[in-house]
Order: structure tokens, then C-alpha cells, then sequence
């Protein structure tokens, strides 16, 4: 096992009904701003529950923060609180709107030009609002860690950045309240959340047993509970399920002490950026072209996977390998999600774009080896089509 340091100071309270419970954890004299994403939050009643929640506290709201936050959206809500002097924040919402409340919290007061506070990957941040979140998506683990994914509409440029300081202080977790959720965000958020796990597992062995463990563990749960989230949308015990889950994968667990991955995240985000697919979308394209391209590098971990997620026992190495491979394209083709540009009409004309923008956002080195280069990545995406 590597050496590591391992800090995550998020309150998560899990549960129905854990909303009323707002009124202990937000300090008593604070005003509030209220962010949430586009209509969900008003329409499914939670906004109007964290109102009465918040009791006798000054409050105001800040809507319109879109899926893939735009810096352009978020710059609006630091202008207002820095107008209007906001001492909390409160993000109702998915990722999305998490992200954005990572961002909002540490470009107020930021001295200089706030979009640094993504280029420089966070390193710059010295302070940062304190903010909670009540989660309605479960997906990306953003309620109980440091990092946050935000584009730039205008330059094309979809970046992350991590920092300390931008971990909520508490996250309310309330199962029911994906109840609400369409098909194609449950899809989503189990295809995110699987390949959260294998971004910190599918590398190379290095004697973290617990780790690993661990890791299979959330890959196994996901396997069983993501199609019967799609069949019994109101299944307290499988939603519940899903949200601990998501929020497990990405919390900074499982990613200790091990090497890790992160390709299959940075080719997708210029998916997205460029032709607007959803992020779980672009990972089930990427994710099966990129463990085969790499399956001698990470055959002993893909060996691993192959036994002891999916029960595959005969057949040499590579074929196991290879299997684990396709079984979890067939996962994500089961959970409904696409796992070919094909599927979503795109052509042999948007390699080359994508290619330029990996290189324009210095995506040049990439993998737990850096060996990554943008040939390899050509080489990902052409597979994929
Ligand atoms: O905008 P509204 O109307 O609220 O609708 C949202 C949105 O359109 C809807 N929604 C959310 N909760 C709902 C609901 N609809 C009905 N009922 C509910 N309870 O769902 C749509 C998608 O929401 P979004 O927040 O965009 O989804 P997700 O949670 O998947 O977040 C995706 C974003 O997170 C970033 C992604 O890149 C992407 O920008 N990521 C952040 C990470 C992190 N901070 O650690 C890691 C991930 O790898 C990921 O990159
Ligand atoms: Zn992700």
C-alpha cells in the first residue's frame, strides 16, 4: 500500500425526513443563500421544505445553475453575495449544483480573476464560504468531497479542481427525494458512481487488500441494485442503497494509498464539452475502449475484477480480461446507457476535435502511468465509434 493522508470532514446525515434536521446544522444567526438547479428543486417540494426548515433564519435563492455548471451562471451568484453579504450556502440539487456551490463559495472574495480558482486546480484557494448540500441525485460523490467540474462555456473548457477547503460541511442525504428522479439520471448516476470505483481500482496492484475490497464490494452492489432502481423507482431499501453507494465511491475511501486512473474522465469531459452528452454518457463510451487499449498494463487488476466482481473462473488471464471487459459494456448497456458514439449519432468527424481539445486543456499525459498520450487517446475514441 502506498503512503497517504486521509482528511474528509463531511457531516452526512442519512435518511427520510432528515431535511427538518437543517435547523441544527446551519448556524443559528446566518443568512442564507438557497441554490438550487433549474425547476426540479420547486417542482418535488424540497425547496419548500428546506424553507420551513431553515425557521426563522433571513434567506434568498439563487436558481438557474444548469447541468455541467457554467462558470458564466456561477459568476452571477458571486456577485450577488458579494453585493449582498451571504455568510451560508445551501446547494439543493445534484452534482451539478454542488459543483457550482464548490465554485461560488471559493471565487467570492477571491483576489484576481475568479476563473484561476479552476485553472490553478484549486491550489490558490485560501478561504472559501462554508456551504452544506441536501442531494437529490445520487451520482457523483460531490456531497462529501473536495473536487468540483466546471465549464467555461466560451473557451470550450470543461476543468476540475480540488481543495480543502470546498468540502461541504454537511450533506443531507434523504433517499425519497430520488423518488422524483427521471429514468435516464438513475442511469446515469450508477454508471458514474461504477466508474468513479474502477477510476480508483482498475490499475495496478499494490497490496491494498482493504482497499480493493472495498472497492469490489461497491461494484457488486451497483451490479445488483442498478437495474432494480430503474424497475421499482420507489423502493426505500434500493434507493438508499444507491445513494450511500454513490456517495462511497467518491469520498476519497477507496482512493487511498492506491494508484489511480482518471482517463476515462478527462476523454469524456471534452465530450461533453463539445457536443453536450451527459457525464455518465461519455464514460460509457470511453470506459470499454480505454480498459481494452490498456489490458496488458492492468491485466493482473483486470483479472482481479474479472473474478471476483463478475465470478469469471475459467479461461486464460487475458481471456478473463477481456470478458470483464464486456460484461461491462452489458452492464452499462442494461442500466440504458449507450456505450458507443454511435449511439448518440456522432461520427468518425468528432475524433479529431476532441484529440485538439485534450491538447488544448493539456491532456497530454494521462493513465496511472502518464503514458497516456494523445495518440492513445485517438486510438480510445476511434474504438469507441
Ligand atoms: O436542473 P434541475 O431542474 O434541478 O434538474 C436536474 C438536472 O437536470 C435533475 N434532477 C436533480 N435532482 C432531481 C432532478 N430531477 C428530478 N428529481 C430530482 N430529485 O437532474 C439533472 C441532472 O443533474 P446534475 O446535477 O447535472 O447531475 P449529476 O449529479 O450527475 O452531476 C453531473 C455533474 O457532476 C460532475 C459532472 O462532470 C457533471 O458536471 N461531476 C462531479 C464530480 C465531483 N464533484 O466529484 C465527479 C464526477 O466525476 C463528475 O465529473
Ligand atoms: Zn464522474
Amino acid at each position: 500500500m502506498n503512503n497517504f493522508e486521509f482528511y474528509n470532514p463531511t457531516r452526512i446525515m442519512f435518511g427520510e425526513g432528515k431535511i427538518s434536521e437543517l435547523d441544527r446544522v446551519v448556524p443559528k444567526n446566518a443568512k442564507v443563500l438557497i441554490l438550487f438547479g433549474g425547476e426540479s428543486a420547486r417542482k418535488t417540494g424540497t425547496l419548500n421544505e428546506v424553507e420551513q426548515a431553515l425557521g426563522s433564519r433571513t434567506f434568498d435563492h439563487f436558481g438557474g445553475i444548469e447541468a455541467n455548471p457554467r462558470y458564466e451562471t456561477l459568476i452571477k451568484a458571486v456577485d450577488k453575495i458579494e453585493k449582498e453579504g451571504f455568510d451560508f450556502l445551501l446547494a439543493v440539487g445534484g452534482g451539478s449544483v454542488i459543483d457550482g456551490v464548490k465554485f461560488i463559495a471559493a471565487a467570492v472574495n477571491y483576489p484576481g480573476d475568479k476563473w484561476e480558482v479552476v485553472t490553478n486546480r484549486g491550489s490558490t484557494i485560501k478561504t472559501a464560504l462554508p456551504f452544506g448540500t441536501v442531494l437529490t441525485l445520487p451520482a457523483t460523490g460531490s456531497e462529501m468531497n473536495k473536487g468540483s467540474v466546471i465549464t467555461r462555456e466560451e473557451l470550450h473548457s470543461k476543468l476540475a479542481f480540488m481543495s480543502d477547503h470546498v468540502f461541504p460541511q454537511f450533506s443531507i442525504l434523504d433517499p425519497v427525494k430520488t423518488y422524483t428522479l427521471p429514468t435516464r439520471q438513475i442511469s446515469n448516476g450508477v454508471v458514474d458512481a461504477f466508474v468513479h470505483v474502477i477510476e480508483q481500482y482498475l490499475t495496478y496492484p499494490v497490496n491494498a487488500y482493504v482497499q480493493d475490497t472495498f472497492a469490489e464490494g461497491l461494484l457488486k452492489t451497483l451490479i445488483e441494485i442498478g437495474p432494480k432502481a430503474l424497475e421499482t423507482p420507489k423502493d426505500y431499501d434500493i434507493r438508499a442503497n444507491l445513494m450511500w453507494t454513490a456517495t462511497l465511491a467518491l469520498n476519497g475511501l477507496i482512493g487511498v494509498g492506491v494508484p489511480q486512473d482518471w482517463s476515462t474522465h478527462m476523454l469524456g469531459h471534452e465530450i461533453t464539452v463539445l457536443y453536450g452528452l451527459d457525464h455518465a454518457q461519455t464514460l460509457a463510451i470511453v470506459l470499454p475502449s480505454m480498459l481494452t487499449e490498456k489490458l496488458a498494463q492492468k491485466q493482473a487488476k483486470l483479472v482481479q475484477y474479472a473474478e471476483r466482481v463478475w465470478g469469471i473462473t475459467s479461461g486464460s488471464d487475458q481471456e478473463k480480461a477481456l470478458k470483464a471487459i464486456e460484461l461491462t459494456r452489458e452492464f452499462f448497456e442494461k442500466m440504458q446507457v449507450g456505450t458507443r458514439f454511435s449511439d448518440y449519432q456522432l461520427t468518425q468527424e468528432v475524433i479529431e476535435p476532441l484529440v485538439n481539445s485534450l491538447a488544448a486543456h493539456n491532456m497530454v499525459k494521462l493513465g496511472e502511468h502518464q503514458d497516456i498520450s494523445l495518440d492513445i487517446s485517438r486510438r480510445v475514441y476511434t474504438a469507441a465509434l
